[in-house]
């Protein structure tokens, strides 16, 4: 579980502060999907790098409890909106790139790339890309895969293939996720917890429908209105 309390973060551009977050408490459940959402510019990015320990907080804290409930610091795996792999290495090198003892191979199944383990990123599509990207973070096992929009490059097809695949990993790894994205239908698609970030202030929106979803569900537009009438007001 993760548990942020009473955070601050301040940027500060040519003299000029910034607040972009104040006195924010949110508990995150490292079991689940979590999802954060929200107009561009709200803060989505710098609170993901605060999580994973790449900004600093001005104020607050961030905490890590683990399943025996010690504090300890989480291990993160990233994802960014691109690949960011490395072109000289193969695919299965790519993931190895933690260290050696690594059951690669389970990774390449997990995203269905077994036969492109000795391809080059440059052979690869976007969509295929992305899944090495997410291999290479899984394999470093880590506590929490955070997620910046890892599909907001890719088309429509390929995105919804990838949602797939997600949802596949976390039933497979149970690896707590937490996502962020401008997409509100890829948020109810993904989501036991839908962080909603406006002006500054947290809404949260817990969904308890399965995998897979139907995004026609009436349930789900519903509470898609509720969110866009948050996010606009
Ligand atoms: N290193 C930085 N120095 C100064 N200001 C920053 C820095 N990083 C982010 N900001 C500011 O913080 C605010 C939030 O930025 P952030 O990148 O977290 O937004 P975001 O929600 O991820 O947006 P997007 O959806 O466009 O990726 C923006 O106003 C941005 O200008
Ligand atoms: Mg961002």
């Amino acid at each position: 579980m993760y548990s942020i309390s009473d955070l601050k973060k301040i940027f500060e551009i040519s003299g000029n502060k910034k607040i972009i977050f104040e006195n924010m408490n949110l508990e995150i459940d490292n079991k689940k999907i979590t999802i954060i959402l929200g107009k561009s510019g709200c803060g989505k990015t710098t609170l993901l790098r605060m999580i994973a320990g790449l900004e600093d907080v001005t104020d607050g804290r961030i905490d890590f409890y683990n399943k025996n409930e010690e504090r300890v610091k989480a291990k993160i795996g990233m994802v960014f909106q691109e690949s960011r792999l490395m072109p000289w290495l193969t695919v299965k090198e790519n993931i190895e790139i933690h260290g050696n003892k690594i059951d690669t191979d389970k990774y390449l199944e997990m995203i269905s790339l077994e036969e492109f383990k000795d391809a080059y990123p440059s052979q690869l599509s976007g969509g295929m890309a992305q899944r090495v990207a997410i291999a290479r973070a899984l394999s470093y096992q880590p506590d929490t895969l955070l997620m910046d929009e890892p599909f907001s490059a890719l088309d429509y097809f390929t995105r919804e293939q990838l949602q797939r695949e997600i949802i596949k990993v976390y039933k497979k790894t149970g690896t707590g996720i937490i996502f962020v994205t401008h997409n509100i239908d890829e948020a109810l698609m993904l989501g036991h917890r839908i962080v909603v970030i406006s002006e500054g202030k947290l809404y949260n929106y817990d969904i308890a429908k399965n995998f897979p979803r139907d995004i026609g569900d009436m349930e789900l537009i519903n509470l898609k209105k509720e969110i866009l009438n948050k996010i606009n007001n």
